[in-house]
């Protein structure tokens, strides 16, 4: 492949050596476009030797090659790495007056973007709606990570590794091109909290991760999304509430996930549970802590509404429903059998079964599924990174549709 990596000027450009190093070892052409002041961090020397190829940073360099459109229409993908606050910037205006941003213009090729700076220029309202604008155009937008930043404090701004960004590069080459454009999807995610007093709540481990991941990979396929989040932790939404085709909607209590689900399902092509609702809840909430008495404490439940169950009942013609199990199982039989069971007993078009304990399932990064279909059969499995479990769920959805 013909790869151009931009390179802009923070620290991190040292670490997009190793991206061209990686690429070229695996037998990619790459050209290196600095920025000028990205020459300030990593020179042009240690450019040029690991890509192999000269560098420059000018439009007027090899005019007679009209290099400064010759780049970008050879390409079959582009990298910027680290991505600056002022790159971002002009690239979301269509500045051209570097040879980055000329070879930005002239491109057809998939752009991969990983943003580099400290946090508070990343969280700035003009930096994050540059980024809306990126994504909005089809640009794929690698990290920034959280952790430890070049002054010494912590936050989202870091650079994401080498590594991540070679994969996400090369993934999207192979992205299949908005295959859920138009769609209209409904994605519920996270624990509900159901109170007891003003101070204590009954909940459970859901992290929200995989419902999110659905919902960025839906989105990031063309789909309109609309997130209903119970409690999710911000740094685990932040993608998405930045996302242009994502509306994150609060709703803590199953009563309220209830009601929010069945308000959007209406306008939903396809709808997906994959909250972890409370089966349960307290008929009567104490207005004041509850107080240690006599050693013991009995909490009267209730059953909470069965929300795919009511989904199911009022969906509308050509829906498609899935809904998200957690089993405890002790083998692969059990949680299949389970699967099934449940699948049948909801009605949903898809089940999407994932075993869960003390170590798997809730709070990872990882996940192992199966995908049980109305013909109550496992039709798919998929494991790796929830994102990598997110759109199998898409694939398999896309299938039945
Ligand atoms: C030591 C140092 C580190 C910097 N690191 C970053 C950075 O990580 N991200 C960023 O957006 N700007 C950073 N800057 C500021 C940019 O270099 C500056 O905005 C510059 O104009 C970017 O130009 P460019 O986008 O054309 O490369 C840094 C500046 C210095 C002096």
């Amino acid at each position: 492949m013909f790869v151009v990596v931009g390179v802009s000027g923070g620290i991190a450009a040292y670490k997009t050596v190793q991206v061209v190093r990686a690429l070229v070892t695996n037998g990619h052409e790459v050209h290196v476009v600095p920025t000028d002041d990205a020459l300030k961090f990593v020179g042009t020397a240690t450019w040029e030797a690991i890509s192999r190829h000269p560098v420059t940073t000018s439009v007027h360099d090899d005019v007679a090659e009209v290099r400064h459109v010759a780049l970008g229409t050879k390409a079959d993908l582009v990298i910027v790495a680290p991505a600056t606050a002022n790159t971002l910037a002009k690239m979301a205006a269509g500045i051209s007056d570097n040879l980055l941003g000329v070879t930005l213009l002239a491109t057809t090729a998939p752009v991969v973007v990983a943003p580099a700076m400290h946090t508070a220029m990343w969280d700035h309202a003009a930096t994050q709606a540059n980024i809306a604008t990126l994504r909005a155009r089809g640009i794929h937008i690698v990290g920034p990570a959280d952790g430890p930043l070049t002054g010494g404090d912590s936050g989202p701004g870091r650079m994401v590794e080498p590594d991540e960004i070679v994969a996400a590069a090369l993934a999207a080459v192979d992205a299949p091109a908005s295959d859920l454009a138009g769609l209209r999807v409904a994605v519920s995610t996270g624990g509900t909290r159901e109170p007891i007093d003003p101070v204590r709540f009954l909940g459970n481990r859901s992290s929200g991760k995989q419902g999110v991941a659905v919902a960025l990979a839906a989105a990031d396929r063309g789909a309109y999304v609309h997130l209903v989040a119970a409690h999710v932790d911000d740094g685990v939404l932040h993608e998405a509430l930045h996302h242009p085709r994502i509306a994150v909607e609060r709703a803590l209590t199953a009563v309220e996930m209830d009601a929010a689900m069945r308000a959007v399902s209406d306008e939903s092509d396809v709808v997906v549970m994959a909250a972890a609702v409370a089966d349960f809840s307290v008929p009567e909430v104490s207005d004041v802590k509850i107080r240690k008495e006599d050693g013991t404490f009995a909490l009267d439940l209730v059953e909470n509404p069965d929300i795919l169950i009511g989904l199911v009942e009022e969906r509308r013609p050509g829906q498609t429903i899935v809904g998200f199990a957690a089993e405890t199982a002790a083998d692969d039989g059990e949680l299949r059998e389970r699967g099934i069971r449940k699948r049948s007993r909801k009605g949903v078009d898809l089940l999407v079964v994932n075993r869960v304990g003390w170590q798997e399932g809730f709070e990872a990064s990882e996940n192992a599924v199966l995908f049980v279909d109305a013909t109550d059969d496992v039709a798919g499995q998929a494991s790796g990174t929830k994102r990598a479990v997110a759109d199998a769920l898409w694939d398999a959805v896309l299938r039945l549709r």
